[in-house]
């Protein structure tokens, strides 16, 4: 299922089918689509990870500012039996964006002291996807297929090779859906529901509201870490597409977006600059003080989270709060 594709030489070439399916091309077009627009520029928060970004990651996961993953880490392991319980079986699970795969480690122990588990994992990241294969393959009775793909593709993969009478649990953590737009967070369910079948589940992990200066200062980190992940994006662009993006010239900006309820990530140049993305044939002209937007980080409230379950498809079977860092673990039943 996993898909090696290999680079490709020669960008002019490439037909319409191709560019849709070459993940560098759909870089060039993204990079492009994002910068060139009028008004305020943006980059989709996805490409944070390459290799480098995911590595960039894990260490802010380290962070003492930022208790989001150990959070969610917290409650799956504290209550992975208990979660499991709430999940009819037997079931398939896939995970939407493993990362490393340490979180999922609980939930995969607790089913599999009652049946054998089928783990598919589904990344772009193939960084992501190589440690989350390598952290989990330990896990007797757990076997685990890659699927390097975006999200909902991965997912209809896995689900069209569902065997009758398997469920399927569908995991989202780590608040990733929080990196949608407004709006987008309820389409994305919808979308992932409408490839469920009734009785299905999503354990879905969402970051929580709480005081401004917490959240700015778990996105703005002291060592700089986060600034560093939020950078890689410009020496992701240098290397992949040659552009030539002067990283110092930039600098990482975290805001509270009051009306989106969202922490939001930017890249501030210092200066007018002129930086050209050879690989896309275009230049982008750069104002002192504009900013790209690189990642929304949307704050749930806990009865907006269930409105977005009964919205798109679901109802809420039970829900898990942390007590040191404000995180949900929900448990969603497809309706
Ligand atoms: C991995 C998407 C949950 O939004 O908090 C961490 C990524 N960005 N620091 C988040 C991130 C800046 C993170 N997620």
């Amino acid at each position: 299922m996993r898909e090696r594709a290999e680079p490709k030489e020669s960008i002019e070439v490439a037909t319409s089918a191709k560019v849709l399916s070459d993940p560098a091309m759909q870089f060039v077009s993204d990079v492009r689509a994002g910068l060139c627009r009028p008004g305020q520029k943006e980059l989709p928060s996805k490409y944070l990870y390459d290799a480098l970004g995911f590595a960039l990651f894990e260490a802010i996961s380290l962070l003492p500012e930022y208790g989001l993953t150990r959070a969610d880490e917290r409650l799956l392991r504290r209550h992975a039996e208990e979660i499991v319980r709430h999940v009819p079986g037997p079931t398939l699970v896939a995970e939407l964006g493993s990362g490393s795969g340490r979180k999922t480690r609980w939930i995969l122990t607790a089913l599999c002291q009652r049946e054998p588990v089928s783990y598919y994992p589904v990344e772009i990241s193939r960084a992501a996807l190589a440690s989350c294969e390598s952290e989990l393959s330990d896990i007797e009775s757990v076997s685990i297929v890659g699927v390097e793909r975006e999200y909902l593709d991965g997912l209809r993969e896995v689900a069209a090779q569902r065997p009758d009478g398997m469920r399927l649990l569908v995991m989202f953590l780590g608040s990733t859906i929080g990196n949608f737009d407004a709006g987008a967070d309820a389409r994305f369910l919808r979308e992932v529901r409408s490839v469920l079948a009734l009785g299905d589940s999503l354990l879905l992990g969402t970051d929580l509201l709480k005081p401004v200066e917490r959240m700015l200062e778990a996105y703005d980190d002291r060592l700089g870490v986060t600034a560093a992940f939020n950078r890689n994006l410009l020496g992701r662009m240098n290397r992949e597409l040659d552009s030539d993006f002067d990283l110092r010239q930039f600098e990482h900006v975290a805001r509270f977006n009051q009306a989106a309820c969202s922490i939001e990530m930017h890249l501030r140049s210092k200066t007018r600059q002129v930086v050209s993305v050879r690989r896309g044939g275009f230049a982008v002209t750069f104002a002192a003080g504009e900013t790209i937007w690189t990642e929304s980080s949307h704050k749930y409230t806990r009865h907006e989270i269930a409105n977005l379950a009964v919205s798109s498809g679901f109802r809420t079977e039970a829900q898990w709060l942390d007590d040191e860092w404000p995180f949900a673990e929900n448990l969603l039943r497809a309706v």
